[in-house]
This record gives structure tokens, C-alpha cells and sequence, in this order.
């Protein structure tokens, strides 16, 4: 799967780099080429003098080599590269990535790429799960880098738990899985709406929910590696987005979202509605501050309009759609009701009561129900498995 693709692995300094010898080896039978940069602090856990054998080509270090007098340019060995893998990535190396300090040739890479990056961590338990550590990872996975998780088990320190490098094996199965994407969806194109809405009170406060956007930022990531051109209509969250393949409209309130959503539903061939929409906004939206009083206040809602509904009403036969439901009580029997209603052709219901899914996590557990009211549950998973399993069904019901 990997013949001819062109690897680049920046190693930094943990014990977990013993395993990296390995992980060349494993590229190299499935026939990738590979490129090694190492940090100071890696040279202590692995010699380059291993990998450049094993890779078959010099072991980068520092910005310039004082053997060959040769400066190496950053830029062009991002551009080299079909994938960055920084494994293992230590605690400190992770901060520097997460804010763009490159004090060294593999961070300056990484700020240089155009490649896809995959990180994979590997720490003591209690550094991995450090509120710092955690914040950095969620800053390089909401800007597109992507996370190998560390696996569970017997540390170096002795402690058991999260923060083992990923094993070779699992790393190159995970980059031959990223190459060998199917394209099912090229030249379909794709409408998805993703996190909460923000219905206005007065000029400095607002109506809204928890809702992150990961599910529907997930999706539409997923569609857009399969060759999906996708319209991302995302209400106010805090995640980006770099794939090529989206076009993002940004969009505050319920209405804006209407309004984006009714611009180019005539347009795409799939519509998947993930967004949490506010379904009341203030009838009337305060000029100024609503200034405190003793007494209590009301405030007058109005319902908004229901985006799914409308597109339900509107849909031809060549054209899909999936809403979702967030059920807290009779979850099948409402969300059968949704299905129905809105005319969809399934409905993913994911349920609040379930740990570790809904607003926020980056987990979900999710039951699908088609047309013919057939329900497939599916296990607790990852929310990029989740879009997998979202994804695949479209294909199989859409292509049926
Ligand atoms: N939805 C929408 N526009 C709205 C409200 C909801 O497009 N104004 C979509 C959501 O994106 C989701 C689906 O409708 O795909 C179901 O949303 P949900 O809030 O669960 O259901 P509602 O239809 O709003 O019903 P209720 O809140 O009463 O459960």
C-alpha cells in the first residue's frame, strides 16, 4: 500500500525511539521511502548511523551539516514528503509544535510542510494526561495534524497506563489505511452543518448549547478524503478545518444557517445536518444592554425555522439526506418520528444518556435507522470511526 510514497519520520527524544529502527524496516518492505530527522535529545535513545543504514539515506539533525558545510532546507524537505510521522513525540516536543516554536530542523519542517502530519506521543502516564499536554494535542488535532494515540500499558518508569508509543506494526497499518482512502465519493458534492447557533438577546449575550462541531467537522474531513466536495455551513466553535475539499461558510445564528443551507441545497447530491440548531430565538433582539433589575425577566422566543425540515420538503429523488437526533427520553420512537416527519432517508441518533458520547467528547456512540426502519447500533467509538461508519453507510443506501 505504501510503494512509492514518500515518508518522513522526525524523532524526538524518548525511550519509545528504540522502536523506530523497526518502523523504517516495516516502510521500507512495504516499499516506501523513507527520510529520518532526529532531534539532540533522540540521538541519546537511537543512533543515526541505525537509520540512515536502515532508511537508506543521511540522518537529518540540525539546520546545517557540518560535514558537507551543506545548509538543509526545511521547506524542501516538506515538500519531499507525502506524510510527516513525528514518532515518538515527546511532552516537550508537542508544546513547541502546538505553538510554532522551531527551535530545531523537525519543528521547522513540521511549520514548513504542505504534507498530511501524524504525531504519535509517547510520555509517562502522568505527563500524558497533564492538562497541558492534553490542550496541545487538541490544538494540533483541531488544526488538521493527526493523532496516533499512545497505547495503554507497562511504561518505561514502571507506572501502567496511557502513554506508549503506538507499535510499529499499528503505525505503518494506520498510514497504508490514510493512502488506500476510496474515493467513493469523488464528484459528489456534499452539504454538511455542524456545531450550535448563537440566538442573540442584546449585543452581548446570546441563546446557545454545548454542542463542539467535532461530529460534523469529522464527517465532513472523512467525505473529503473519500474525493467529496463538501460545503461545511458551521455555527460559532472553536475547530478548523485545511482540507482542500471543504469550502467552510461560517455562520452565527439559526437564520444564517437557514440562509447558507437554502443557497446551495439545489446544488449538492448529499445533505448530512449535524448542526445543534436553536429551535427558539428571541423575538426581538435588544439594541442595548438588558440592564439588571430586582424583578425577573422574560424574554419573548419565537421558533426558528427547521433547516432539515425544509430540506426534506425540497429534496428530489436524486438527492440524499440524513439528519441527526439528540434524544434524552424514548430515543428510537422519537427519533422514527424525525425520520418520518422530515422525509429522510436515515437519521443517526445519538443519545445523551450514553458515556462518552454527545456534546463535547471526542467519542460517540451512535444507532442508525434507515428508511425501512431497519436500526443498526454501532459500538462507542472515536468520532473520525463514527464518520467512517456514517460514511459508509451513505454510499451503500445512496448508490442502492
Ligand atoms: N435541525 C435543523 N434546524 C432546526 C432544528 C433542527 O436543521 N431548526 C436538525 C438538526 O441539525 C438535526 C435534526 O434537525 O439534524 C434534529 O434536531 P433535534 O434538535 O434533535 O430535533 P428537533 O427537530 O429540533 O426536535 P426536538 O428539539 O423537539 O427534539
Amino acid at each position: 500500500m505504501l510503494e512509492g510514497k514518500k515518508v518522513l519520520i522526525g524523532v524526538t527524544g524518548s525511550i519509545a525511539a528504540y522502536k523506530v529502527p523497526f518502523l523504517v524496516r516495516l516502510l521500507k518492505k512495504e516499499g516506501a521511502e523513507v527520510k529520518v530527522l532526529v532531534s539532540e535529545a533522540a540521538k541519546d535513545f537511537v543512533t543515526p548511523l541505525t537509520l540512515s543504514t536502515l532508511s537508506g539515506n543521511p540522518v537529518l539533525s540540525g539546520f546545517f551539516d557540518e560535514s558537507t558545510g551543506k545548509w538543509e532546507s526545511h521547506v524542501d524537505l516538506g515538500n519531499w514528503a507525502d506524510v510527516y510521522l513525528i514518532a515518538p513525540v515527546t511532552a516537550t516536543t508537542l508544546g513547541k509544535l502546538a505553538n510554532g516554536i522551531a527551535d530545531n530542523l523537525l519543528i521547522a519542517v513540521y511549520l514548513a510542510a504542505k504534507c498530511p502530519v501524524f504525531f504519535a506521543p509517547a510520555m509517562d502516564l502522568d505527563m500524558f494526561h497533564h492538562p497541558s499536554t492534553a490542550n496541545n494535542i487538541k490544538k494540533l488535532t483541531a488544526i488538521g495534524n493527526k493523532l496516533i494515540e499512545p497505547r495503554e500499558g507497562e511504561l518505561a518508569s514502571g507506572l501502567i497506563g496511557a502513554g506508549r508509543m503506538e507499535e510499529p506494526e499499528a503505525i505503518v497499518e494506520r498510514l497504508s489505511v490514510f493512502f488506500d482512502k476510496k474515493k467513493d465519493f469523488a464528484n459528489r458534492k456534499v452539504l454538511i452543518t455542524a456545531g450550535p447557533t448563537y440566538e442573540a438577546i442584546d449585543p452581548v449575550r446570546f441563546i446557545g448549547n454545548h454542542s463542539s462541531g467535532k461530529m460534523g467537522f469529522a464527517i465532513a474531513e472523512e467525505l473529503a478524503e473519500r474525493g467529496a466536495r463538501v460545503i461545511l455551513v458551521a455555527g460559532p466553535v472553536s475547530i478548523g478545518t485545511f482540507h482542500e475539499n471543504i469550502k467552510r461558510i461560517d455562520v452565527k445564528s439559526a437564520e444564517e444557517m437557514y440562509n447558507a443551507c437554502m443557497s446551495c441545497h439545489s446544488d449538492v447530491d448529499i445533505a448530512i445536518l449535524t448542526a445543534a440548531v436553536a429551535d427558539y430565538s428571541p423575538k426581538n433582539v435588544a439594541r442595548e444592554k438588558i440592564k439588571k433589575k430586582s424583578n425577573s425577566l422574560s424574554i419573548d422566543l419565537k421558533p426558528t425555522k427547521d433547516i432539515l425540515a425544509e430540506l426534506g420538503r425540497r429534496k428530489t429523488n436524486e438527492q440524499f439526506l440524513v439528519g441527526f437526533a439528540l434524544e434524552t427520553e424514548n430515543e428510537l420512537a422519537n427519533a422514527k418520528k424525525k425520520l418520518k416527519n422530515k422525509n429522510l432517508d436515515f437519521i443517526v441518533l445519538n443519545s445523551l444518556k450514553e458515556k462518552g458520547a454527545g456534546f463535547g467528547h471526542d467519542t460517540n456512540k451512535i444507532t442508525i435507522i434507515d428508511k425501512q426502519l431497519k436500526v443498526t447500533p454501532f459500538e462507542l467509538k472515536s468520532k473520525q470511526a463514527v464518520a467512517i461508519d456514517i460514511a459508509d453507510r451513505i454510499i451503500e443506501l445512496f448508490s442502492s
